[in-house]
């Protein structure tokens, strides 16, 4: 039986892909590299470039391989172009995925793994943010990824699709093989290496006047092994008849920007130049993670929670890669 991996060219879905076949696991992937880079998928693994919402290919691979399972990381996920462009994201990150969900259920195969984000929760009411916080995202992106845990909630119902939806926070970090590249890349650990790396000439910083004890805003940044180890824990849980759940995926602590600033200065010895730029529209001083429920239900136990293990992976990474997957 094999494992469907939609953006497993992408940066978290590489990680699981390179996961799952340490783990013996037969794997497909299918991507269209609008974002994804081939050279992130190992030599081995099956690859099929498309779209996820091309019926008639999905078909194809169904009917190629014995796919027991998906796991769908595929999306596009910039919050700001989201807001400029809700077309494409309703388009891509909701319709193609019910397209996607269809050829499933006519195919018979109701194990779901969907990455879902903290951004469907919007605004904090309160922090740590645990799954029964309200969700009412703050842009098309939060939207698109909410109105498919909607969709999941009905398909359960209607055609006893099971799924787990973790809801990511800040992914970051990498392993040996697997990094972070995207482009344009908007992640700050990324960003703060590209300073060191003298790609970029300082780091923005938007917003030292947050109510925070060093004014910058703290998000909760959680290493793509520890996502990756949650997804093939939540297959194990579907496997074992485990019902549909959103989890939380964060660490629970969370670092402001500053502290990620001083950890990459420390970590890659170079002097991180930035500079006070004004806070974005709907960025909340804090956004940190009750993964509480991750723990309990799938047995999640995170292993690289400190800032400065995470950017040394990351940095190690860009040092053996300095122009990322590019030549
Ligand atoms: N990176 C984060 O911090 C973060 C946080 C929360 C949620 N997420 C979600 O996790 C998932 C993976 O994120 P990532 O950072 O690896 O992104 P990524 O852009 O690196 O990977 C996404 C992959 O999906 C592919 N893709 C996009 N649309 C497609 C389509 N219609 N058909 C086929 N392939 C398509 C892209 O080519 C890319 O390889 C996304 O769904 C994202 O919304 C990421």
């Amino acid at each position: 039986m094999a494992i469907l991996v939609t953006g497993g060219a992408g940066y978290i879905g590489s990680v699981v892909v390179e996961d799952l076949i340490g783990k013996g696991e037969e794997v497909v992937v299918l991507d269209n590299l609008s974002y994804g880079h081939t050279q992130a998928i190992g030599a081995d693994v099956p690859f099929y470039e498309g779209n996820i919402g091309d019926s008639e290919l999905v078909t194809r691979i169904l009917n190629s391989y014995e796919i027991e399972a998906c796991m769908h990381f595929s999306a596009f996920a910039f919050v700001g172009e989201s807001v400029e462009k809700p077309q494409i994201y309703y388009q891509n990150n909701f319709v193609e995925t019910v397209h996607l969900l269809d050829v499933l259920i006519k195919n018979n195969i109701k194990k779901f793994i969907f990455s879902s984000t903290c951004a469907t929760y919007g605004e904090p009411q309160y922090v740590p943010i645990d799954e029964a916080h309200p969700q009412f995202p703050t842009s098309p992106y939060g939207w698109s990824k909410f109105m498919v845990e909607r969709a999941l909630i009905d398909y359960d119902a209607a055609y006893n699709l099971k799924y787990v939806a973790p809801r990511y926070f800040n992914a970051c970090g990498a392993t040996e093989r697997c990094g972070e590249h995207h482009d344009p890349e908007t992640h700050l650990i990324p960003l703060v290496l590209q300073v060191a790396q003298l790609k970029r000439e300082f780091i923005s910083i938007f917003g030292d006047d947050y109510s925070t004890p060093d004014g910058t805003a703290i998000r909760d940044y959680i290493h793509v092994s520890d996502l990756s180890q949650a997804h093939i824990l939540a297959l194990e849980y579907l496997r074992g008849g485990g019902d549909s759940q959103f989890v939380n995926l964060g660490n629970g602590g969370g670092y402001s920007v500053n502290e990620v600033i001083e950890a990459a200065g420390k970590v890659t010895g170079k002097n991180i130049a930035s500079k006070i730029a004004p806070r974005r529209a709907g960025d909340p001083s804090r956004l940190i993670a009750d993964a509480k429920k991750a723990r309990e239900v799938l047995g999640w136990n995170p292993q690289i929670p400190d800032i400065e293990s995470i950017i040394e992976s990351a940095w190690a990474w860009h040092l053996t890669h300095p122009n990322g997957y590019g030549s």
